[in-house]
């Protein structure tokens, strides 16, 4: 087991103990996830702090830059100690306008996963996520032939577990009919409450939940009864939304962006924030 002092303790991801606190490096790249950083030596600083602080979950893609913040990690943590556990994407690509144009076929897979190894200097990815849907949201569709690549690759030791991004319920369960996931990660926080019902049943079977744009994404979360309550608790309105997610539910695990080691120290201090009972049912009615 991991031990740790961050809020929320800790989660096994398969068979990989985590911290419920985790950091999502995709804030790291350039404007809108494009290109290299302004501040280079500052992202560096940052991953080193997260790793410091005693995070053990990265979340990153061979999307973000692209290359750039695998890079990046790779330039500040490698070699990477034993309890670092780098989670990466693949299902996505990048085009000219920083478009993410879906490349699910078996070959773009393939080579993402390989590209993944490579610029993470690794011989075994440790968590690959099918990203599923577009840039509006999860979309159907059966997820049969891309997640039988994977799980292919995953029988050739190059992955050791599975998980899907962006994906509707059914096609969890299609995935999980073919072999088992250890996450899903998508959008979700105090005002995206969509996902509400799959929490629950991915609790029940021991699954983790990954909500990314915790904090709203690329639009800061906004909501007068989240500034009510902030205001009431004297605390940051990112740091009650951050600690009512690891109240949620023990299955969530947090992702939380940030290019900015300050920020980074805030939001683990702010995910500790005490919510009492009647702070939780008011925070409840945002996104319902
Ligand atoms: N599976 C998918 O399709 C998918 C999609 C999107 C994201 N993700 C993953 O999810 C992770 C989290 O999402 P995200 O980073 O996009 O969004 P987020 O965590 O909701 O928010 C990040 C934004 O909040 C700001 N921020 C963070 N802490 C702050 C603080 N204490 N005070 C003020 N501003 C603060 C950051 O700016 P600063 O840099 O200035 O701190 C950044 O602009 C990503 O890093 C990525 O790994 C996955």
């Amino acid at each position: 087991m991991v031990s740790t002092s961050l809020p929320g303790g800790t989660w096994t991801l398969g068979d990989l103990p985590v911290t419920r606190f985790g950091y999502g490096a995709m804030q790291l790249a350039g404007p809108w996830v494009m290109g290299p950083p302004a501040d280079r030596g500052g992202a560096l600083a940052v991953l080193r702090a997260a790793v410091e602080l005693g995070i053990t979950h990265i979340d990153t893609s061979e999307a973000y830059g692209p290359h750039v913040t695998n890079q990046l990690i790779r330039e500040a943590l490698h070699p990477y100690p034993d309890s670092l556990h780098i989670v990466t994407k693949v299902g996505a690509n990048r085009d000219q306008q920083g478009g993410w144009p879906p490349a699910r076929d078996p070959e773009s897979l393939r080579r993402s996963v390989h590209e993944n190894l490579e610029t993470l200097g690794l011989d075994v990815l440790d968590l690959v996520n099918l990203r599923l849907g577009d840039a509006v949201g999860p979309q159907p569709g059966s997820v049969a032939e891309a997640f039988e690549t994977l799980v292919g690759l995953q029988q050739q030791g190059l992955i050791r577990h599975l998980g899907l991004s962006n994906a509707t319920p059914e096609q969890v369960a299609e995935a999980q009919a073919i072999a088992p996931i250890v996450c899903v990660q998508n959008m979700y926080n105090l005002a995206h409450r969509q996902d509400d019902e799959l929490i629950e049943a991915l609790a029940e079977q021991g699954i983790a939940y990954v909500p990314f744009f915790p904090l709203g994404g690329f639009s800061p979360l906004q909501s007068s009864v989240l500034s009510t309550v902030a205001a009431r608790l004297e605390a940051a309105p990112m740091s009650v939304a951050l600690a009512w997610l690891l109240r949620r539910s023990p299955n969530i695990l947090l992702i939380p962006g940030t290019s900015s080691t300050t920020h980074l120290r805030e939001n683990i201090a702010g995910a500790a924030l005490p919510l009492s009972d009647d702070d939780l049912a008011e925070l409840d009615k945002i996104g319902r």
